[in-house]
């Protein structure tokens, strides 16, 4: 499978969206990365519907929205997303995941269905056909520039390895947090494809975007 960057918003220049927006486009990201959350199912707040419809209308890159957020079922309708874009959701966030994750199908949107560390991979078991991408969290979600839990590797090898195994050799699984060059190189011989950069490796003071993409790239 190809391995794709989605570039972590919540960790750009905040002041200057649409400019960050412009350069990541030029680094040749393949998705934006959008943290929705709601200071409940994480202890933070970064960014909200109204930024992704605005983003969205600023640029053709796919969106990749990271809803951590209580029963997200609620605001799916909220935002505009279509076929290309990925709408990911907590196994965590809402007693009937089934139900949102149809929910998000139905609306023509990628369904993504995200693990926090210490939640067991068998709970995405019965859930495989209801989804287009699975991502395991690297960190416990909420913040940026936090270490990589200790469980990272051995949890994507036995994703991917459940995922082959259920006839979904071809379901991307994404990685978030601290993916830093060399944890997403060893997270990509464990099989991961689709690699949140943030302030590990994408967002880095007075270093160009597209030169940090490249590189992360090439060292894969
Ligand atoms: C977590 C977010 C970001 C991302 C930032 O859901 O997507 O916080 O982890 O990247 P790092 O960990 O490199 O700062
Ligand atoms: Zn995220």
């Amino acid at each position: 499978m190809k391995k794709l960057i989605s570039a972590s918003l919540m960790c750009a220049d905040l002041t200057k969206i649409s400019e960050s927006v412009a350069q990541l486009e030029a680094a040749g990201t393949d998705y934006l990365h959008l943290d929705i959350m709601d200071g409940s199912f994480v202890p933070n707040i970064t960014l909200g519907f109204d930024i992704v419809n605005a983003i969205k209308e600023i640029t053709d890159i796919p969106l990749d929205v990271h809803m951590m957020v209580n029963e997200p079922g609620r605001f799916i309708d909220r935002m505009n997303l279509d076929k290309n874009d990925i709408l990911c959701v907590h196994y965590e966030s809402d007693i009937h995941i089934h139900r949102t994750l149809s929910q998000i199908k139905n609306k023509g949107v990628k369904a993504g269905l995200a693990l926090n560390p210490q939640t067991p991979l068998e709970c995405m078991e019965y859930l495989t056909d209801y989804m287009d991408m699975a991502l395991i969290m690297t960190v416990s979600p909420g913040f940026a520039g936090q270490k990589l839990f200790a469980g990272a590797e051995r949890k994507t090898a036995a994703a991917r390895k459940m995922l082959d195994e259920l006839g979904h050799a071809d379901m991307p699984i994404e990685v978030d947090g601290n993916i830093s060059p060399e944890n997403g190189r060893k997270l990509s011989r464990c099989g991961a494809d689709i690699f949140v950069l943030g302030t590990s490796s994408l967002f880095i003071k007075g270093k160009d975007m597209a030169e940090s993409a490249a590189e992360f790239r090439a060292n894969l």
